[in-house]
């Protein structure tokens, strides 16, 4: 959701803006802009659509300059026009602003300026922020003491980069509540989002804390919180590959983190299961504290959610704590009945969504301790959280969570495992069985993957018409909902899942002819296998057209339907691990056949930093 760019080097900034927003283009956006000190002026450039309007608007109006800002928008206040492109000018085009969050009061900081005399060109609160700042230097303070100013009557959230002809040097950044880093390299100083965006340019980043600005110069950054006191810059060199953020000769993204699965979930064993023991380093959770654990709330959003409620079915079947989940946006505005003491869990692969990161807050304030399974190092929600588990699923691009969430049901296992063994509720039967089916998780992946051509011609089969149903029980329910997510966010093809035993209750009456109907059948052994291939059978009855999910050497579908999708035979707790990566396959073959454009599907944004 917005992607911030900024360079002060000893070089054009125009080509580092424009390879800086490429690397933001999976954040989501609808419209960009750049602007650049260039003779003697603030000069922008801003096109919506795709970046290759503004590259055309570059190619016809050339800019250059060695200190720059630069923007991809994802709207919020205001539509998708070029007058609400960022940069925002103020100041009679003296400065330039590009922001990311939601300026909460803008309207009443617009009132104040509006009866000032200044006009505004957008609906955006970006552009009273700008204004705000220039208001703040009419009583003659200097930029620094201007935005600190600005800032102080700012209430939201923010990442923003400022630069101005009165301080033609110099690019100022600043955070609370969205992410923003600033790094160096050989040629300058920058900022960016994040770190894929300017990855060839730095050595080394610092990850703003909220409340800090930053001045970055030719000659160096120095750091401040908002009452002006200096801050210790905490360098910290970027271990990340370049081929960890471009596509390695697969045609998307999406297909090669899918691909990519085998070889994280690989990496996580190596990780985290040490001689047949669970090893988290950066939980940091006593035994003492884990045995008092009685209550545990998984907080998360979207596909998180779906590995949240995994979780829960995993703590509660090998634990006695009763765990609870739900949706950050749910969460925040009911008043959930958390003592302190119980341990508020989330799971997020950006660390920046920002109704997990309210809920926590929230949580925090209500004395609960903070666990959070999280992809990104120094996000916001990992530095909320007193206890950690990084997913270690690299930097993942499509905008549709694929290998994070794998690597976020995988620390679930890890989790589970660990809090049962300190409590003394794991046998040591159990903990080698578990952790010898989790060895074959990834060669079952591996088959999965082999098998694309297969799950291809079924999603070829099914993928026109209107709407498709996808089914689970128990441990598999959360994948039929997964499964759905990523068919309606990359086919746009609606989707629903469904917990298989509710389908009589309401969604029976969907079906017909003309309607796929997904369902996860890889439960063979108790009651619950059977009373899927019971509700297979009533879908069966009334001529849905069934795609099955099923175990290698399982016979039970052969009469009900041809598209059969074989996985191999995993214990029905980890089947989801493998399950779900069929049903990526199945909504990434659906959406290449309905062309879509799958790493970007339209107004879909990777990290959700705002409500
Ligand atoms: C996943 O495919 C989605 N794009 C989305 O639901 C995502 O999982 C959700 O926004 C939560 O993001 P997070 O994991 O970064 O917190």
């Amino acid at each position: 959701m917005c992607g911030i760019v900024g360079m002060v080097g000893d070089r054009d900034a125009v080509p580092v803006l424009i390879e800086g927003l490429k690397r933001l283009e999976y954040r989501g956006y609808d419209s960009a802009g750049l602007a650049v000190l260039h003779e003697n002026d603030v000069a922008l450039r801003r096109a919506v659509g795709r970046l290759s309007a503004l590259e055309s608007e570059l190619a016809a109006h050339p800019l250059s300059g060695s200190i720059g800002i630069g923007h991809t928008r994802w709207a919020t206040h205001g539509e998708a026009s070029v007058r609400n492109c960022h940069p925002h000018a103020a100041a009679e085009g003296r400065l330039a602003l590009v922001h990311n969050g939601i300026i909460e009061n803008y309207q009443e900081l617009k009132k104040d300026l509006t009866a000032k005399g200044i006009l505004f060109s957008s609906d955006t609160d970006t552009e009273v922020l700008a204004a705000t700042i220039a208001d703040c230097q009419q009583d003659g303070a200097d930029l620094l003491e201007a935005l600190r100013c600005a800032l102080s009557k700012a209430r939201g959230a923010y990442a923003l980069g400022l630069l101005s002809l009165d301080a033609p040097e110099t690019l100022y950044a600043a955070r609370l509540g969205s992410p923003l880093i600033v790094g160096k390299g050989s040629s300058g100083y920058f900022i960016a989002s994040d770190v894929p965006a300017i990855l060839p340019q730095v050595d080394e980043v610092i990850y703003l804390e909220d409340g800090e600005i930053a001045r970055l110069t030719p000659a160096g950054v120095e750091i401040w919180n908002l009452a002006g006191e200096a801050q210790v810059l905490k360098w910290v060199k970027v271990e990340m590959e370049e081929s960890a953020v471009d596509a390695g000769g697969f045609e998307t993204f999406m297909l090669k983190e899918i691909h990519e699965q085998t070889r994280v979930l690989r990496g996580l064993m190596e990780r985290y299961v040490m001689d047949g023991q669970i090893v988290l380093p950066e939980l940091n959770m006593s035994v003492g504290h884990i045995r008092t654990l009685q209550r545990m709330m998984i907080v998360s959003c979207g596909t998180a959610y779906y590995a949240a409620m995994y979780g829960r079915l995993l703590i509660e079947n090998y634990t006695s704590i009763a765990v609870e989940t739900d949706l950050g946006s749910e969460f925040r505005y009911r008043s959930p009945k958390i003592q302190p003491g119980t341990l508020v869990a989330t799971v997020s692969q950006s660390g920046e969504t920002a109704d997990t990161l309210a809920s926590v807050q929230m949580a925090k304030g209500a004395g609960c301790p903070i666990l959070t399974i999280c992809n990104v190092f120094g996000s916001s929600l990992v530095r909320e959280s007193d206890h950690l588990i990084y997913t270690h699923a690299g930097p993942e691009i499509g905008v549709a969570s694929t290998k994070a969430f794998t690597a976020q049901l995988m620390c679930f296992v890890f989790l589970t495992l660990y809090l049962a063994e300190a409590r003394g509720e794991l046998t040591a039967e159990t903990r080698e069985e578990l952790l010898a089916e989790l060895q074959r998780i990834p060669t079952a992946i591996h088959r999965v993957l082999e098998n694309k051509e297969h799950i291809r011609k079924i999603a070829e089969q099914h993928h026109d018409g209107p709407s498709s149903l996808y089914l689970g029980r128990r441990y598999n329910y959360p994948m039929a909902l997964e499964g759905a997510l990523k068919n309606k966010e990359i086919s746009y093809q609606h989707a629903e899942g469904y917990a298989a035993g509710e389908m009589k209750h309401g969604p029976i009456a969907l079906i017909n002819e003309s309607l796929p109907v997904i369902c996860i059948c890889t439960e063979t052994e108790d009651e619950v296998a059977e009373k899927m291939i019971s509700n297979v059978r009533e879908v069966q009855a009334r001529s849905g057209r069934i795609i099955a999910i099923a175990t290698e050497g399982d016979t039970r579908l052969d009469d009900i339907t041809e598209d059969i999708i074989f996985v191999p035979r995993i214990c029905e707790c980890m089947s989801p691990l493998v399950n779900v990566v069929a049903l990526q396959l199945l909504a990434y073959y659906a959406a290449q056949a309905r062309g879509t454009d799958i790493d970007k599907p339209r107004n879909l944004a990777k990290s959700v930093t705002v409500e």
